[in-house]
């Protein structure tokens, strides 16, 4: 069993794609174990993404991630990170998949809908910058 941090984006909320995008992970077999909906500001983005500090895009993506609600969630099952992951397609849109949900609704590479962590480490540091150990609920 594994666990992994999605995000549905600020773009993705207001797309109404908050229902489709659980769906798809439901559907493939992973369960949501925490969930909850936020706004992040500035600060809070930039923790989230310390990693991008320093690269061009940072501040652009620190300002949409802090431009309107995201819904966090924690999924869980077998290989959580690479099946969430499969499903979101590639970060450019242009390069995802078909059937991806990057592929079907992201507007750009920075305003791609959907977050998810891409290692056990990151999955960990991210669930525990939103969650704590009351909000999540494993079976
Ligand atoms: P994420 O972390 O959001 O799941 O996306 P990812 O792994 O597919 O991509 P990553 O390299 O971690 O980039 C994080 C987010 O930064 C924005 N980005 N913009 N303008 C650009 O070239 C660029 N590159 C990345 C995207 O919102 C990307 O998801
Ligand atoms: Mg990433």
């Amino acid at each position: 069993m594994e666990r992994t941090l999605s995000i549905v984006k600020p773009d993705g909320v207001d797309k109404n794609l908050i229902g489709e995008i659980i769906k798809r992970f439901e559907g493939r077999g992973l369960k949501v174990i925490g969930l909850k909906m936020i706004s992040m500001d500035k600060k809070e983005a930039e923790g989230f993404y310390a990693v991008h500090r320093g690269k061009p895009f940072f501040e652009s993506l620190i300002v949409f991630m802090s431009s309107g609600p995201c819904v966090v969630m924690v999924l869980e099952g077998d290989g959580a990170i690479s099946k969430a992951r499969e499903l979101m397609g590639a970060t450019d849109p242009k390069k995802a998949e078909t059937g991806t949900i990057r592929q079907q609704f992201a507007s750009n590479i920075e305003r791609n809908i959907v977050h998810g962590s891409d290692a056990p480490e990151t999955a960990a540091y991210e669930i525990g910058y939103f969650f704590n150990s009351l909000e999540i609920f494993s079976a």
